[in-house]
């Protein structure tokens, strides 16, 4: 680590990586090497994007829950300098609606607040029987159902899709229209004008949920944003912007860990016993723990921009600059969790993972999907004990293309 802090890139701009990097995929829930190699240099490393942006990349677990809750990081994507996924994104950020999740404090903390009260615990720790219930008639349909069956179209992707359903009010019935166009917003290569377009068209089919509830509302949380809406505390779009915002958080990423967790605890065998058959919830939860820490799906980082000079492991981060929190290496960092390859469900302190992030924008449905993963791994071992992959690994096809990592399918015998 250098002994005085720098304020530039020394590196000659040829040895600046590209970013993200591709992942050795004989290790498929491996982070990337080079990010492995970045990550073993403990200071912040430039990586340059697809646009020619060379934001910072941070990868140690220290510096990264340092950077989460420091108030010069801003996550407004309007500001210059800030290091966009794509296209899609950046022409997104002028034109889309305020929400939590691209605005800085006490904007950022109003938003925030209108979601205490449907994703409070209590209120997401009683949908648990209905969690339940929802993945028993899945894994009913897959018991009867042709063999091999995909887990992933059987059970990971409908369940999670089900629930948000539920919790917002938004009508299940309408799932193509949401799940397809959720896929489109978090694919790499999405184009500005497809990124403008899906996002319209979830804007406009919200804005008129939205609308539906001011009418008639109901027990959840679409209606609870309409009372805002009605009460003149937000703007109709504003409400339909956080709905969607939760549309797509709250299904695609809880469906990439089932459908990734399922392979990873395929390939460790004597993990899986344990989650097969243990009762006690203690060792359920920490195992879900160590399943986010383990896998990070969220594997391209968190990004943010520098309001201030910020001296981080060395480094000054100049106002104005990039940067990239990349959880995935954060949450392999031997520092703190020792052997970070090994899957180890017992691990102590598997829950100190930043799978959800860290700080003032923490995921908002952190519990939600733990309660699911809490319910789906052990219900799917159970019922199936002798599940297991219809395929070699080296056959399944990987979401290294998409903001949330996950397979595609994962067919599956018993
Ligand atoms: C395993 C599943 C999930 C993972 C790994 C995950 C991960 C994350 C991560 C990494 C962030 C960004 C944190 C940051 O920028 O500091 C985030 C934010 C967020 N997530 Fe999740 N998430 C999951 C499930 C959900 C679900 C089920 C919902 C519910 C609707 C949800 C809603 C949100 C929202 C609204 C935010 C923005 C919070 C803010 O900026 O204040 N997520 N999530």
């Amino acid at each position: 680590m250098p002994e005085t802090p720098t304020s530039t890139a020394t590196r000659a701009e040829s040895d600046i990586p590209a970013y993200p990097m591709d992942r050795a995929m004989r290790c498929p829930f491996d982070p990337p090497p080079g990010i492995r190699e970045l990550a073993g240099r403990e200071t912040p490393s430039r990586v340059r994007l697809w646009d020619g942006n060379e934001p910072w990349l941070i990868t140690s677990y220290e510096q990264a829950r340092v950077l989460y809750r420091d108030p010069r990081i801003s996550v407004d994507d309007r500001l210059p300098g800030f290091p966009h996924w794509n296209d899609g994104m950046k022409a997104l950020s002028t034109v889309r609606p305020p929400s939590l999740f691209n605005r800085d404090a006490e904007e950022h903390s109003r938003y925030r607040r209108m979601l205490t009260k449907p994703f409070a615990l209590k209120r997401v720790e009683a949908l648990r029987p209905s969690i339940q219930k929802i993945t028993d008639e899945h894994i009913d349909r897959i018991l009867s159902g042709p063999r091999p069956a995909d887990i992933v179209a059987g059970l990971a992707l409908p369940m999670p899709s089900l629930v948000i359903s539920e919790l917002l009010g938004v009508p299940y019935s309408d799932h193509e229209f949401f799940q397809h166009h959720s896929d489109v917003g978090l694919g790499r290569d999405t184009t500005s004008e497809e990124s403008n377009a899906n996002v319209m068209a979830l804007l406009d089919y919200l804005a008129k949920l939205v609308d539906a509830k001011i009418d008639n509302p109901a027990e959840d949380a679409i209606s609870d944003l309409a009372e805002r809406v009605k009460a003149g505390e937000i703007d109709r779009m504003e409400a339909a912007m956080q709905g969607v915002g939760l549309l797509v958080a709250g299904h695609e990423t809880t469906s990439n860990m089932i459908g990734l967790g399922t392979l990873a605890l395929l390939e460790n065998p004597e993990q899986l016993a344990v989650i097969r058959d243990t009762d006690d919830p203690k060792v359920l939860a920490n195992a879900v723990e160590e399943l986010l820490r383990y896998l990070s799906i969220v594997h391209h980082g968190q990004r943010r921009v520098a309001l201030a000079d910020i001296e981080v492991g060395g480094q000054v981060i100049r106002a104005g600059e990039g940067v990239i929190i990349d959880q995935s290496p954060a949450n392999w960092d031997s520092h703190t969790f020792p052997e970070p390859e090994r899957l180890d469900i017992a691990r102590v302190n598997a829950n100190h993972n930043v799978a959800f992030g860290y700080g003032p924008h923490q995921c908002v449905g952190q519990q939600l999907a733990r309660i699911e993963l809490q319910v789906v791994f052990p219900t799917l071992f159970r019922r199936i004990p002798s599940v297991r992959l219809a395929t070699t690994i080296d056959r399944v096809e990987f979401k290294t293309d998409r903001l949330a990592y996950g397979v595609y399918e994962l067919p599956v015998e018993w």
